[in-house]
């Protein structure tokens, strides 16, 4: 019997076809007259082995006049630590320039052209790669304008790179980080919100170093003068934007295991207590190949995890420390995809966003939620319940989910952490409840001990 294909049709505006999730690969079906066209570039792609530059994977199905393309997770760059979002700007100006070299360019510039392999920038707009001189074709780019004779690549600057990319990055490098975010996400191309101008940089919040300012104006100028060469402009603009600083250092968490004395070795397991140990023996229990770490900290259950065999995405809301994961993966190829993304992401509904829902795209085999209940809880007001069953839909296999009861010391000496705490609602906030709750959402439940008697792991198996 022939298998019929499963496939969930992919947002984006593109003219030459559709693109499709088939589960294991993403399909691009091209439209019958644009197909011959797509396929010179192809074969380009193919002979001069452009998936090393970091274009996706792909292979060409030219009976069915379509793309198979490499599947990456998908991501949105409001979800990219600031770094990540800095990085796949230079990737993409970098590429261009490689580009160059075999007569070929980019149509457009836009962040979520890019998705992360763990680390690395992947150009996965497949159709945005065209023939150089076949730039000055795409006639929206002269939409609104009343210079025809100005170049396509000057507008390309002009109405992509600057409003897409670089203002949200100079919103970062302000420190402005909620602003860059929101400008990423409600600002995103054809969402219908209008693009990021210049004066939401100047309405940020942060203080302009005189570096910063010198910047601005350099990048300001650029933007005004008439590109006489597109390249060494793009040259120009890999300049500045690489010697941005975008860290952001002030996080109390930085620190985190250092202060609890569970920096460990993740060679030497002596040292390691219950906590850690119970985790390293579910690892090598279940040999998950994919695991989620909700609120990672500087990720060393991540790294354990990717040490373990797992290829790990790991999720926080603290800007610094999940920054600090990235700059760490990427300079060891660590596999791990650490995204910046609170807990409250998880519980948009499909119908309030543009976005696919997190929890379809970021289910793994295991699901880490190690000292964040209480924090769910008791910091934030969330109901155990909506947590519990978010984390079922997350797990494909199992959850380790810690409890940390009122009597930890984490909870009596630093109550400002827990604002909700002295909510009457509040007093429901227990194990047993909590057991109850993982019954109904995960067939088998048990618990075990953690390092502290005020904490417990419970471990939640085949999610109902
Ligand atoms: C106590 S640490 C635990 C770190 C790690 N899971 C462990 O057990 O070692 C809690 C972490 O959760 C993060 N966090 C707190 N609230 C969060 C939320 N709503 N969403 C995601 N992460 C959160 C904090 O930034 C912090 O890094």
């Amino acid at each position: 019997m022939e298998k019929i294909e499963k496939k969930i049709r992919l947002g984006g505006n593109d003219d030459k076809g559709t693109v499709y999730d088939c589960g294991k690969y993403i399909k691009r079906e091209i439209l019958r007259h644009h197909f011959e066209k797509t396929a010179e570039i192809y074969y380009l792609y193919k002979k001069k082995r452009l998936d090393k530059l970091g274009i996706v994977k792909t292979y060409i199905k030219s009976n069915q006049q379509s793309y198979v393309h490499q599947k990456h997770i998908l991501t949105y760059p409001h979800e990219w630590t600031y770094s990540m979002f800095k990085d796949s700007l230079l990737f993409q100006l970098i590429l261009v320039i490689k580009l160059n070299q075999i007569g070929l360019s980019l149509k457009d510039f836009l962040p979520s052209n890019v998705l992360f392999d763990h680390s690395r920038p992947i150009f996965v707009d497949f159709l945005s790669l065209i023939v150089t001189k076949d730039l000055d074709k795409e006639e929206w780019l002269y939409d609104g304008e009343v210079d025809h004779s100005r170049k396509p690549e000057e507008l390309l600057i002009k109405k992509m790179l600057i409003p897409y990319l670089l203002i949200p990055l100079l919103v970062f490098v302000l420190k402005d980080y909620k602003r860059g975010r929101d400008l990423l996400r409600y600002k995103a191309c054809n969402f219908g919100n209008g693009i990021p101008k210049w004066s939401d940089l100047f309405e940020a919040q942060g203080i302009w170093s005189f570096r910063l300012i010198v910047d601005v104006v350099k990048l300001r100028l650029l933007s005004l003068l008439p590109v006489k060469d597109y390249f060494k402009t793009i040259e120009k603009y890999l300049k500045i934007i690489r010697s941005l600083d975008l860290l952001n250092e002030n996080s109390g968490y930085l620190s985190y295991y250092e202060e609890k004395g569970e920096n460990f070795s993740l060679l030497n397991k002596e040292n390691w207590r219950q906590k850690q140990k119970f985790v390293y023996g579910q690892l090598k229990k279940i040999r998950p190949k994919s695991v989620l770490d909700i609120g990672a900290n500087t990720g060393w259950y991540s790294m354990l995890s990717e040490k373990m065999g797992a290829s790990v995405i790991a999720t926080e809301k603290d800007e610094a420390v999940i920054d600090y994961l990235y700059q760490k993966a990427k300079n060891n190829n660590f596999k791990i995809l650490p995204l910046m993304l609170p807990f409250k992401d998880f519980l948009e509904k499909n119908s309030e966003s543009n976005y696919i829902p997190s929890t379809n795209r970021l289910r793994s085999d295991l699901v880490l939620c190690l000292a964040l209940l209480h924090h769910l809880v008791l910091g934030e007001g969330i109901d155990e319940e909506i947590i519990v069953k978010t984390l079922s839909k997350l797990s494909i296999n199992a959850c380790i989910l810690e409890f940390v009861d009122f009597t930890d010391e984490k909870i009596r000496f630093q109550p400002d952490f827990f604002p909700k705490l002295g909510n009457k609602d509040f007093k429901k906030y227990n194990l047993k409840r909590l057991i109850f709750l993982g019954k109904k959402y995960f067939r088998n439940v048990s618990v075990h001990p953690s390092t502290e008697s005020s904490r417990k792991l419970i471990l939640l198996k085949n999610p109902i």
